[in-house]
């Protein structure tokens, strides 16, 4: 059985994610089953790092998400529009979706989920909390015993990136910033990082996870690192802190049910606590949860490598779970409700 796969976005996740679909040996034996057909740009004369034959590209992503041929859209445009009417028309066609795109699913997610439902069709994310890091797979299918008391992370890659070089060597705001954006970590519009929104679309999705039900962007409380200066972090070091920017999703504690906090903001974290530590584009996501106490997840939270790594892999599970249960085995073709988001409903 062949896979074929529909491209939608070919920047610094999607060309990731070609190289990897395009150069197989040594990978997944599933992968050989996987083809890339289409791949949906602005601009056809923008020069690439990545060499497509030139019949694969196409400006008309509507075809695309129309396209009866393909199983799997991957959405890597990002943005709100027209990401999420993309999506949502390729779940109308019977497509699986693979996306990168926090922003469209910590806002829409639930319409999302709820037409992928009714469709019968898997959206799966893993690349759009942590880049490369295993987390909203594991998180849901292998913490499900645990009543999570909190979660908390560094999962911004660029204002992370930008803190540690200010901090080991005095380097300038916007320089950094600017080398954060050409090493592709960065959002297209960058404030959403410096901001903390990005991280805000994360944790929402996190929280949403762990605690059950949605939790909405405007519960989210969101400072970004603007404000941070040379003095802050010099005084911080010598008092034995470091500051990073931290995403916290954390039940309070006099509630029982579902009262949760939810933030993003600078924090002064003491310098022998495991997130101090988190250096560069790095990410981490720290988990606290009865029985099972303290977890991290750790690893390169952006750049192309790294998440089409998280995307591929998506693609893969999504690959396995339909030869599997088309081949008899593990029953019926419906998605399994772990593999949809469904807690977002
Ligand atoms: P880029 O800006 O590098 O690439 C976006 C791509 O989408 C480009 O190829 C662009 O076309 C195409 N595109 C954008 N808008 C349209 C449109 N309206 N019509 C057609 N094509 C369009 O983004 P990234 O690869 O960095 O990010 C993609 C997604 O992955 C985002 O949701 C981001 O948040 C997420 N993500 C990114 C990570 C990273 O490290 N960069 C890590 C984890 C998630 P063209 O090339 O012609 O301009
Ligand atoms: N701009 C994002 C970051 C990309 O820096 O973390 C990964 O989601």
């Amino acid at each position: 059985m062949a896979f074929k796969i529909g491209l939608l976005g070919l920047g610094t996740v999607g060309q990731g994610t070609a190289a990897i679909l395009l150069d197989r040996s040594g990978r997944h034996p599933l992968l050989q089953e996987i083809e890339l057909v289409r791949v949906g740009v602005r601009s056809l004369s923008k020069s690439r790092t990545i060499a497509l034959p030139e019949n694969l590209l196409t400006t008309d992503l509507e075809a695309i998400v129309t396209d009866r041929e393909i199983d799997i859209v991957v959405e890597l445009i990002g943005g709100l529009e027209p990401a999420r009417s993309l999506i949502l028309k390729a779940i109308d066609h019977g497509k699986h979706i693979v996306t990168a795109n926090k922003a469209v699913i910590s806002r829409y997610g639930a319409e999302i989920f709820s037409a992928a439902t009714e469709k019968g069709v898997y959206v799966l994310l893993e690349a759009a909390v942590g880049g490369g890091i295993p987390v909203i797979q594991p998180m849901k299918k292998c913490l499900g015993a645990n009543r999570i008391d909190t979660v908390m992370g560094i999962v911004n890659g660029t204002t992370n990136y930008i803190l540690t070089r200010m901090q080991a060597e005095g380097a300038n705001f916007d320089e950094v910033l600017q080398q954060a954006q050409e090493l592709g970590y960065a959002e297209a519009d960058p404030t959403a990082d410096v901001d903390g929104l990005d991280a805000a679309d994360k944790i929402a999705i996190l929280a949403s996870l762990a605690f059950g039900g949605r939790i909405k962007l405007e519960q989210v409380y969101c400072e970004g690192i603007r404000g941070i200066s040379a003095t802050d972090i010099d005084y911080a070091d010598r008092l034995g802190f470091t500051i990073k920017l931290l995403a916290i999703a954390s039940r309070r504690a006099e509630s029982e049910t579902n009262n949760i906090s939810v933030r993003v903001h600078p924090t002064l974290v003491p310098q022998l606590h495991p997130l101090a530590s988190i250096n560069g584009v790095n990410n981490a996501i720290f988990i606290e949860g009865e029985p099972i106490g303290q977890v991290m997840f750790f690893g390169p939270g952006a750049g192309a490598g790294p998440t089409a790594s998280a995307v591929v892999s998506d693609i893969l599970n999504i690959a396995g779970i339909i030869t599997t249960s088309s081949s008899g085995v593990g029953g019926a073709g419906s998605p399994h409700p772990l593999m949809t988001c469904s807690h977002q409903h």
